[in-house]
């Protein structure tokens, strides 16, 4: 039988204080109160990546740690979106271009890391552009993806340059993401405009256009449906290529002749960010050499930014890379950022294919 509790109050009165007491103890006994600590990460690397920071960073430091993976398009349309009341602490990865358009919006705060002579020189570089808004911390090549068993299925040749991905025996063979949600395709047209000046780029981009099978949300989707044989050919950063080989995937990476760009990937603090001092902590590891080794444990294969960080012998080597000199502050900024892809929608995506 129910029997009502008698005279609940004074009941209570025993209770609260030994609860009270017993949870001040454990506060005191947990160093650093570190379980009430949360930091919330926007992350744009890969799943895998994102995952195992969250589960080392939260084991190491009982931080509780809240993440959410978008693209790098996508992240910067959040923050946006958020500025008057952020809900972010950290964006974490993603091409370096829409890092710099934040710190130049003012939805990045000024940090200047001790760690940052530590760093690559591109990696200090990007700081130094920014306002210290960001900083770079990792790099790696646009290049293509490709399926070789496909190709020699179809008796397709492996692309070697820009040009040859125009040849129409591709038609439907190329898979390449959209620049308004990926920062992988705002590299490729960055690049391509460096490369070709901006007339020509615009030009063989509505070439291009007549071969794509679909231009994708997120940056790697293109990489991993040419792994699983759903397309031939991706444009894609060549380090998301191992990883999936690694798999048992039939892929290839290559960079084309004429040259390519490259990004810096980056990092930044979010300003009025509310967990403003675990962000900060949660940026400094990040920058260690020991944080960053996690990235080819999670099979993902860019350069690392700190110098004292191993190079995984997956990691494509730059010295056999012909690179264009990318300008990281023009293409970073955010009137060319938005002129680009506005008229890359209207000039080439609304195309018929
Ligand atoms: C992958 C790459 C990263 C890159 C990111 C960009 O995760 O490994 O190096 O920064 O894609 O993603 P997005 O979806 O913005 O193209």
């Amino acid at each position: 039988m129910h029997t009502p509790p008698s005279n609940p109050p004074a009941r209570l009165a025993g209770i609260v204080p030994a609860v009270l007491a017993v949870a001040a103890t454990l506060v005191l006994a947990t160093p650093a109160r570190a379980q009430e600590q949360q930091v919330n990460i926007i992350c744009s690397v890969q799943a895998e990546w994102c995952n195992l920071i969250q589960t080392v960073y939260g084991k190491t430091t009982g931080v509780k740690v809240n993440m959410s993976l978008k693209g790098s398009g996508e992240a910067l349309a959040q923050l946006i979106a958020e500025r008057a009341n952020p809900k972010t602490d950290i964006w974490f990865g993603g091409t370096g271009d829409p890092h710099l358009q934040a710190a130049e919006q003012g939805l990045s705060l000024e940090y200047k890391s001790a760690t940052l002579p530590q760093l690559h020189e591109w990696a200090q570089a990007q700081a130094a552009q920014s306002g210290f808004k960001t900083v770079g911390i990792y790099s790696g090549p646009l290049g293509f993806g490709y399926n070789p068993e496909l190709l020699a299925k179809k008796k397709l040749p492996v692309p070697k340059t820009w040009a040859d991905l125009l040849d129409p025996r591709y038609k439907g063979e190329v898979q390449v993401a959209n620049p308004a949600s990926s920062g992988t395709a705002y590299t490729m047209i960055a690049t391509l405009v460096q490369l070709m000046g901006e007339d020509k780029a615009f030009e063989y981009m509505k070439g291009l256009h007549k071969n794509i099978q679909t231009y994708t949300r997120s940056g790697t989707a293109p990489i991993k449906a040419v792994a699983r044989g759903e397309t031939s050919v991706s444009i894609s950063f060549v380090h998301d290529g191992p990883g999936e080989k690694m798999q048992g995937f039939p892929v290839e990476t290559v960079t084309p002749t004429e040259g390519t760009g490259a990004e810096i990937g980056s990092m930044s603090l979010i300003k009025g960010a509310r967990n403003l001092d675990a962000a900060k902590k949660f940026y400094e590891w990040a920058l260690t050499s020991a944080a960053q080794e996690l990235g080819a444990a999670a099979k993902q294969f860019q350069v690392p930014s700190n110098k004292g960080a191993k190079v995984d012998a997956n990691v494509p080597d730059f010295k056999k890379i012909k690179f264009i000199k990318y300008d990281y502050a023009k293409y970073g900024a955010s009137a060319e950022r938005r002129r680009l892809i506005g008229k890359w929608e209207k000039d080439v995506n609304s195309l018929p294919r």
